[in-house]
């Protein structure tokens, strides 16, 4: 699938990782682009460079998901300006939650506030518009952990992509009960290079490269199909497994 031409791909989360690398395979592909996230100066820059590169449209928006009025603003006045919305790719997260109960209640608060209810006022913007245009395709970032309860810093983290990914589940089964061909798909990545990987200080043995991860994001965010594990191998092997490991082994695989 190439890019139908019709309307701009939303990236949040872009001025990092797995966000700015979407955007640049993206726009190599021909889909125009509205990038999103905090770090205005960083997104501009990358914006600016993508488009040299590329040669599509590329524009920055400085935007916190967790102003919710702002997500639902600002992807309507995106869509109003360049004629509606292709995609939205729900990629704006956090990974910093700690062990429960050990006072850093509010690490775990902010990874679910950012991870799950900012991702919903994402969700809910993107799917209004796709409603109105009746097209569009929602790209939801859940993760490879998302299957299963896990301990340690990463309870609350999984607990939120699970929470996303049945939230787009929902959603999905809501598009088919219409009949409308918007398409709502939802990548589980493995472990992939980028600042969120950066500051756990450990590198995970089967953790790919960004340039790798990126290509392989966008192959899966064209395919549109409903769920997959990104890249495909090992992940879709490594997922199984931790969600069906017994205790004693899960620990040693995460
Ligand atoms: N890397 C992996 O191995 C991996 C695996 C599975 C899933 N994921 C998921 O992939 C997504 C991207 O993660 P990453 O690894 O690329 O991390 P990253 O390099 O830390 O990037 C996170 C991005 O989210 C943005 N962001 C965070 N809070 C925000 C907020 N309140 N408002 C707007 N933007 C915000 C950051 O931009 P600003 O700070 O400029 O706002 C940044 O662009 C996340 O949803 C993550 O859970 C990553």
């Amino acid at each position: 699938m190439t890019n139908s031409g019709f309307g701009v791909t939303i990236v949040t989360g872009a001025s990092s990782g797995l966000g700015a690398g979407m955007a640049r395979e993206l726009a190599r592909r021909g889909h125009e682009l509205a990038l999103f996230a905090r770090r205005a100066d960083k997104l501009q820059s990358l914006a600016d460079e993508v488009e040299t590169e590329s040669g599509v449209a590329v524009t920055a928006h400085s935007l916190d998901v967790t102003d919710h009025d702002a997500v639902f603003a600002q992807f309507r006045s995106v869509s109003q300006d360049r004629g509606g919305l292709a995609r939205v790719v729900v990629n704006a997260g956090i990974g910093k939650g700690a062990r429960v109960g050990t006072g850093r209640f509010a690490a775990n608060r902010d990874t679910l506030a950012t991870n799950v209810i900012a991702a919903l006022a994402q969700i809910e913007a993107a799917m209004e518009i796709f409603y109105e245009q009746g097209h569009g395709q929602l790209v939801v970032m859940s993760s490879v952990t998302s299957g299963r309860g896990l301990p340690g810093p990463m309870n609350a983290y999984a607990a939120g992509k699970s929470a996303v990914t049945h939230i787009a589940d929902g959603v999905r089964l809501d598009v088919a009960q219409r009949k409308s061909p918007i398409r709502i798909t939802t990548l589980h990545p493995g472990y992939i290079d980028s600042e969120m990987q950066d500051r756990t200080g450990r590198r995970h043995r089967l953790q790919v490269d960004a340039d790798t991860g990126a290509r392989a994001l966008v192959d899966a965010i064209e395919r549109g199909r409903g769920s997959e594990c990104v890249p495909r191998w090992p992940w879709t092997a490594y997922r199984l497994v931790v969600d069906h490991a017994p205790r004693r082994i899960l620990t040693r695989i995460l």
